[in-house]
């Protein structure tokens, strides 16, 4: 007898994270993985440190004092919070619960990896539908469900595309699902956009909404995987059946209340990469590379064809630039470049006139 995983563990194509190394070359530039150039606050910092007199304790199991500043500064219900290790483990917990074979996970054209990734772990099918220009489609995805359909997931901002569609058209999606399928708001770029509740309020209107947010991105924390869901009392009861009791570290939890905690922090991270963004992009389209509008901490460059993108790439990993090559999300022609500060991102785009210039 031959041992054999489950069906569908095999189709899964390893996830291709941010590269942060060039061989040869020193002070590498990473604009790769849409890190906050900034890191984390101070406070998240201090609070990270003074958790090392803990380590020899187990962490809390309830994340009680993390749901509760969530719950504070987004003026939302901490018991209806569940945190992950990372919104990727969010978005495990919801496959894991929802899903598995013979039911099937909607995912965007150019949606984020993990969706059909945890999709496929729990033996379930990825449906991918076609997205507008870049932008998501709501008709396409009404029109792609069926009674196998259990999850639908869009990322709004969308990542790898930046682009976002409003609260009527999710409001849209969210009433025009079959009964059994929950839509899940994936808000990992949410706070970089100006006034933007991420979805709160239909979460806090309907049934069949889930809201998946991260401390990766603006808040600085990646290397330590913190994120959060927040949805129905029923759903993230059942989601709390499947989570690990200590899945989250002492250390994680303290540097993640503290950042959240941290509004100024976040509002001048947000202010500054709003400024830079426009900045780059603008920059970026004067030379022949243009953009759609980004709402997020990054800009998808496009180029004039694969070849040109990968020449590009090739080009800025010389000058010890590291972007992200997308043609794993259908966008072959482009390269997805995170915003950095000022200095980083007059040295990319100067490294993108020079190679311009020399063709
Ligand atoms: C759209 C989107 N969702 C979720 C994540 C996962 O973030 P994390 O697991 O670090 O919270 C990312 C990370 O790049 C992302 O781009």
């Amino acid at each position: 007898m031959t041992i054999t995983p489950r069906p569908g563990i095999m189709d899964i194509a390893l996830y291709q994270g941010g590269a942060a190394h060039v061989d040869g070359v020193v002070n590498v530039l990473k604009l790769s993985s849409n890190e906050n150039p900034y890191g984390p606050s101070d406070r998240a910092k201090e609070a990270f440190s003074r958790a090392a007199h803990d380590l020899h304790r187990y962490p809390v199991t309830d994340h009680a004092g993390l749901r509760t500043a969530i719950g504070d500064v987004w003026h939302l219900d901490p018991t209806r919070v569940i945190c992950g290790v990372g919104s990727d483990e969010i978005i495990h917990f919801l496959c894991q619960a929802y899903t598995g074979p013979g039911t099937e996970v909607i995912h965007t054209e150019h949606g984020f990896a993990m969706y059909r990734i945890s999709a496929l772990a729990n033996g379930a099918t990825p449906v991918e539908v076609k997205e507008h220009e870049r932008v998501t489609d709501v008709d396409a995805i009404l029109a792609a469900c069926t009674d196998r359909t259990r999850l639908v997931f869009i990322a709004n901002p969308n990542n790898p595309t930046g682009t976002m569609i409003g609260q009527a058209e999710v409001a849209r999606l969210a009433e025009g699902l079959p009964s059994g399928a929950i839509l899940v708001l994936d808000g990992a770029y949410a706070e970089y956009v100006e006034g933007f509740d991420a979805g709160l309020a239909l979460v806090e209107s309907r049934q069949n909404v889930v809201m998946t947010r991260t401390f990766s991105k603006i808040y600085g924390l990646g290397g330590l995987r913190v994120g959060w869901g927040y949805g129905p009392q029923e759903i993230i009861d059942t989601l709390t059946r499947v989570r690990g009791p200590f899945n989250l570290s002492t250390a994680a939890l303290a540097a993640a209340e503290a950042a959240v905690r941290d509004t100024g922090w976040v509002d001048r991270c947000r202010a500054d990469n709003a400024r830079w963004r426009e900045w780059m992009a603008t920059a970026l389209a004067e030379l022949g590379v243009p953009s759609d509008t980004s709402t997020a901490n990054f800009v998808l460059a496009r180029f004039t064809s694969e070849a040109e993108a990968n020449a590009c790439d090739d080009y800025l990993r010389t000058q010890g630039i590291i972007v992200r090559r997308v043609a794993g999300y259908n966008l072959p022609q482009c390269l997805r470049i995170t915003v950095g500060d000022e200095s980083a991102c007059r040295r990319v785009v100067h490294a993108v006139a020079q190679f311009k210039g020399a063709r």
